[in-house]
């Protein structure tokens, strides 16, 4: 059984995947993380961000490889582990940005599918029912109120001793969720066959249970 998991940012995709993924011992695989990998790469080598053809030529020449690391994944850039530097507010603009290029979702899309080519996986993004796994046996659409993701994020970035405030990612929240749906290229939309969870007021218990509830159903409904 394949898992697709998608929504907007902050809607608690990457910890539910993992936690429901270790439920049901199948590979996680965070799309989200590849696009923050290739957004790191472009600051860091000085690429011109609105140069799509120099942004998608650094994401050919390179190798982006995901670890599984207990219950969570480490990213790798050209053999180094970015893991720790891909989470900031800027390289999430930037990932948005990247994401748009239809030559870098054409590569990424080839990269997914052959990580997710032995099956049994949860994969989490913002295409993945729509685009990367059409036929994906469970699609979940992950979503909250802007204001929830926003104060789940802050909570996260102040745990980590980042500067910020509401107000602040709230707007940076909102801007890239409207690039994410308002992109010519795969953009960001519930698929036709997903299961919409709003998790507004959820624990991520809550939310792990609901999504395992509803595989259990598929599985019943396959078999
Ligand atoms: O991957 P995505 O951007 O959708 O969200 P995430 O990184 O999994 O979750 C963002 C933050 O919200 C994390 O710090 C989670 O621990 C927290 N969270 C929460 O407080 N309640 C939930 N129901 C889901 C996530
Ligand atoms: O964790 P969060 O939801 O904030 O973001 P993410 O899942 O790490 O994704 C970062 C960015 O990559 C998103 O804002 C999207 O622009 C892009 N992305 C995408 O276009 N397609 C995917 N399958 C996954 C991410």
């Amino acid at each position: 059984m394949n898992i697709a998991i998608d929504g907007p940012a902050g809607a608690g995709k990457s910890t539910v995947a993992q936690q429901v993924a270790k439920r049901l011992a199948y590979l996680y695989i965070d799309t989200g993380s590849m696009y923050r990998a290739l957004a790191w790469a472009v600051l860091n080598n000085r690429v011109p961000i609105d140069d799509e053809a120099a942004v998608s030529g650094l994401l050919r020449e390179s190798e982006i490889r995901l670890e599984r690391e207990r219950d969570s994944q480490r990213v790798f850039w050209n053999g180094q582990d970015i893991t720790d530097q891909i989470r900031t507010p800027e390289v999430s603009q930037y990932a948005s940005i990247v994401a748009s290029y239809p030559s870098v979702r054409e590569q990424m899309l080839v990269l997914q599918r052959h990580m997710a080519a032995g099956g049994n996986v949860v994969m989490d993004g913002r295409d993945i029912g729509t685009h990367v796994l059409p036929d994906a046996d469970v699609k979940i659409f992950l979503t909250a109120s802007t204001r929830e993701r926003a104060e789940r994020r802050l909570k996260e970035l102040l745990a980590k001793g980042h500067q910020t405030d509401l107000a602040t990612l709230e707007a940076e929240i909102a801007e890239r969720d409207k690039r994410d749906m308002e992109r010519e290229a795969a953009p960001l939309r519930q698929a036709d066959d997903a299961v919409l969870v709003d998790t507004t007021g959820m624990t991520i218990d809550q939310v792990v249970e609901r999504i395992l509830k509803i595989c259990e159903r598929s599985g019943e409904s396959i078999q």
